[in-house]
C-alpha cells in the first residue's frame, strides 16, 4: 500500500464543460477508484481555474462581475461531476482564501531568493489559451491551438528565471526512473524543447483587475497560469498542512495541449522554491470531432448531458476510455459510440450477466449452487487468474483500455464456456446436477471477478452486478487483490435477476 494523489486540470470558467474536460476527470476518477481498491491511501483533487482574462472577458460579455460571474459557474461544473460519479476528496477554486494565501507566499518565497526580476515582455498573447508565444510558434501569426488571431502585448512583468533550471531538468528530473514524464514520446517533446534553449517566464501581469495582486507590487497580478498550477499544493494546505506532507509529491493528468506549464515550468518552479516537484506528469491525447480537437471555441463542443442522456454513466465513462488508448488522439462519434455500446456491453457483459442469473433462478431457484466435480471451467478459471497481473500493470501505467481489454478477456472466455459446456443441455439430465452446478458457480464467481475489475470505470453497474450476484457486503470495501482472486464465490445466496445491465440501442436512436 502507498498514498497516491491525483489532480486533474483546472478548469477555466469561461464556459460550460465539454466532453474533451469529462475525459480527464474520468480518466482520473478510474486511477483514483482503482487505487482506493488495491488500498492507497489516496486523495483526488479537481477544481476550477477562476482568474484571468478569458474569464474575466466571459463574465463581461454576460454583463456581470467576475466575482459573481465565477460564483454563477460552479454549480454547472459540479453538476456534470455528480452526473459522470466523479469521486473527488476536494474541490479548489482559485478565487477562495485558502490558495490566494499560499499561492502569494509561494511567489514571495522565489522573488525574495533572487529567482524572480522586473523586465518588460513584448510579443504576442493567446487569450483562449492565457499564454504568452514565441514569434516562431505561431502558425500564419495565429496562436497554433486555436487558429485565431493574438494579441500583441507590450508589458512590464515579473520574470522567473526559467533559464536556471535547465540543467537540473535535463539532468535530473527528465532522467529519473521510473520516468517522471509519460508517455515516452511527451517525455522526448519537453526534452527537445528544453534542449532548444530555456527563456526565463512572465509571472505577471500589469493593469489587469482580476487575479491575485503581486504581493510585493499589487499594481500588477499573478500571472494566471502560475498561480493556477500551485492549486495542486494550495489545496494540501502547503507549506505546512498535514495533506501536504503526506501526499505531496502528486499525480497530475493532463491534456497534451497544457505539458510545457506541467513537464517544464512547474517543476522547475517547485525545484527553485525547495520544493519536491511532480512525481509523474501523464499527458494524454485530445478528443477530435471530425479529425479537429473539440473545443468550444470552434463550436465543436459537446455537453456530457448529451451523451449521458442516451447512454448512461456507465457506458460513457467505459466508452471514452475503451475506445481511445490513453495517452494518443481518439476520435468521438455517436456511432462508433454506439457500436461499441452494443457490441461490449449490451451483448458482451450485459447479456453475460443476464444469461447467468437466469440460468441460476431457473435451475436452482435464484441460488447459486456448490461448485461440483470438474465441468471444464478450468481455461475459464485460468483466464481469471491471468487477467489479474495484466490488469494491475495496465491500470498502474495509465493504460485504460489495455486494462479494460485485459478484463473484458474473461467476458469472452466466459461466453466461450457457456456455450460450449451448455448448461441447458445439461438442465435436462439429473445425473449432470452436480456438473450443472459447476458450471453456473464458475460463471458466476467469473462475474463476481469482472464486477471488480471493471468497478472503476463503471462503477454503478458494477455495484448493481455485485448485488445481483447476492453478495451483501459493499464492493469498495474489499482489497482489489486478495478480492479478484478465483474460489471466493460463496454457495447458497440468493441472487437477483433484475434489470438488464446495458439494454439494447437501436442504431437509429
Ligand atoms: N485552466 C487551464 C489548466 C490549469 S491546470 C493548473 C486549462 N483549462 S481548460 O479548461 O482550458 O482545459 C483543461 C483541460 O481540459 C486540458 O488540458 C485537457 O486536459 C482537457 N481538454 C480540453 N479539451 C480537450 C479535448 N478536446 N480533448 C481532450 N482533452 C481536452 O487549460
Amino acid at each position: 500500500m502507498s498514498d497516491f494523489y491525483i489532480t486533474t486540470p483546472i478548469y477555466y470558467v469561461n464556459d460550460v464543460p465539454h466532453i474533451g474536460h469529462a475525459y480527464t476527470t474520468v480518466a482520473a476518477d478510474v486511477a483514483a477508484r482503482f487505487h482506493r481498491l488495491k488500498g492507497d491511501r489516496t486523495h483526488f483533487l479537481t477544481g476550477t481555474d477562476e482568474h484571468g482574462q478569458k474569464v474575466e472577458q466571459a463574465a463581461r460579455e454576460h454583463s456581470m462581475d467576475p466575482r459573481a460571474w465565477t460564483d454563477s459557474m460552479i454549480e454547472p461544473w459540479r453538476k456534470v461531476w455528480t452526473r459522470l460519479q466523479i469521486s473527488n476528496d476536494d474541490f479548489i477554486r482559485t478565487t477562495e482564501d485558502r490558495h490566494e494565501g499560499p499561492a502569494k507566499a509561494f511567489l514571495q518565497h522565489l522573488y525574495d531568493s533572487g529567482e524572480i526580476y522586473a523586465g518588460e515582455y513584448e510579443g504576442p498573447y493567446c487569450v483562449a489559451c492565457e499564454q504568452f508565444y514565441a514569434e516562431s510558434e505561431l502558425i500564419d501569426g495565429n496562436c497554433p491551438i486555436h487558429g485565431r488571431p493574438v494579441e500583441r502585448l507590450k508589458e512590464e512583468n515579473y520574470f522567473f528565471r526559467l533559464s536556471n533550471q535547465a540543467d537540473w531538468l535535463l539532468g535530473d528530473y527528465y532522467a529519473r526512473t521510473p520516468p517522471a514524464v509519460r508517455p515516452e514520446a511527451r517525455l522526448n517533446e519537453v526534452i527537445g524543447h528544453v534542449r532548444g534553449g530555456l527563456q526565463d517566464i512572465s509571472v505577471s501581469r500589469p493593469s489587469l483587475e482580476w487575479g491575485i495582486p503581486v504581493p510585493w507590487d499589487p499594481k500588477h497580478v499573478i500571472y494566471v497560469w502560475i498561480e493556477a498550477l500551485q492549486n495542486y499544493i494550495t489545496a494540501l494546505g502547503y507549506p505546512d498542512g498535514e495533506l501536504f506532507k503526506t501526499f505531496w509529491p502528486g499525480t497530475h493528468l493532463i491534456g497534451k495541449d497544457i505539458l510545457r506549464f506541467h513537464a517544464v515550468i512547474w517543476p522547475a518552479m517547485l525545484h527553485a522554491a525547495g520544493e519536491e516537484p511532480p512525481r509523474t506528469v501523464f499527458a494524454h491525447g485530445w478528443l477530435l470531432v471530425r479529425g479537429e480537437k473539440m473545443s468550444k471555441t470552434k463550436l465543436t463542443g459537446i455537453h456530457p448531458d448529451q451523451l449521458l442522456d442516451a447512454f448512461g454513466v456507465d457506458a460513457y465513462r467505459y466508452y471514452f476510455l475503451r475506445e481511445i488508448a490513453f495517452g494518443q488522439d481518439g476520435n468521438f462519434s455517436w456511432e462508433s459510440m454506439v457500436a461499441r455500446y452494443n457490441a461490449d456491453l449490451a451483448n458482451g457483459l450485459g447479456n453475460l450477466a443476464s444469461r447467468v442469473l437466469s440460468m441460476i433462478v431457473s435451475y436452482f431457484d435464484g441460488v447459486i449452487p456448490e461448485p461440483g466435480p470438474a465441468a471444464g471451467q478450468e481455461g475459464l478459471e485460468r483466464s481469471v487468474s491471468d487477467a489479474l497481473p495484466s490488469y494491475l500493470e495496465a491500470m498502474d501505467a495509465f493504460a485504460f483500455h489495455e486494462a479494460i481489454d485485459a478484463a473484458f478477456g474473461i467476458v469472452r472466455e466466459a461466453n466461450g464456456f457457456i456455450v460450449a459446456a451448455a448448461p441447458w443441455k445439461m438442465a435436462k439430465d439429473p445425473a449432470q446436477r452436480a456438473q450443472l452446478g459447476t458450471v453456473l458457480w464458475s460463471a458466476a464467481e467469473a462475474l463476481r471477478v469482472l464486477a471488480l475489475l471493471l468497478w472503476p470505470v463503471m462503477p454503478q453497474a458494477c455495484e448493481r452486478l455485485w448485488a445481483q450476484l447476492g453478495i451483501k457486503d459493499p464492493l469498495s470495501g474489499h482489497l482489489l487483490e486478495e478480492a479478484a482472486s478465483w474460489g471466493r464465490l460463496a454457495p447458497g445466496t440468493r441472487v437477483s435477476k433484475g434489470e438488464a445491465l446495458f439494454p439494447r440501442i437501436a442504431d437509429a436512436e
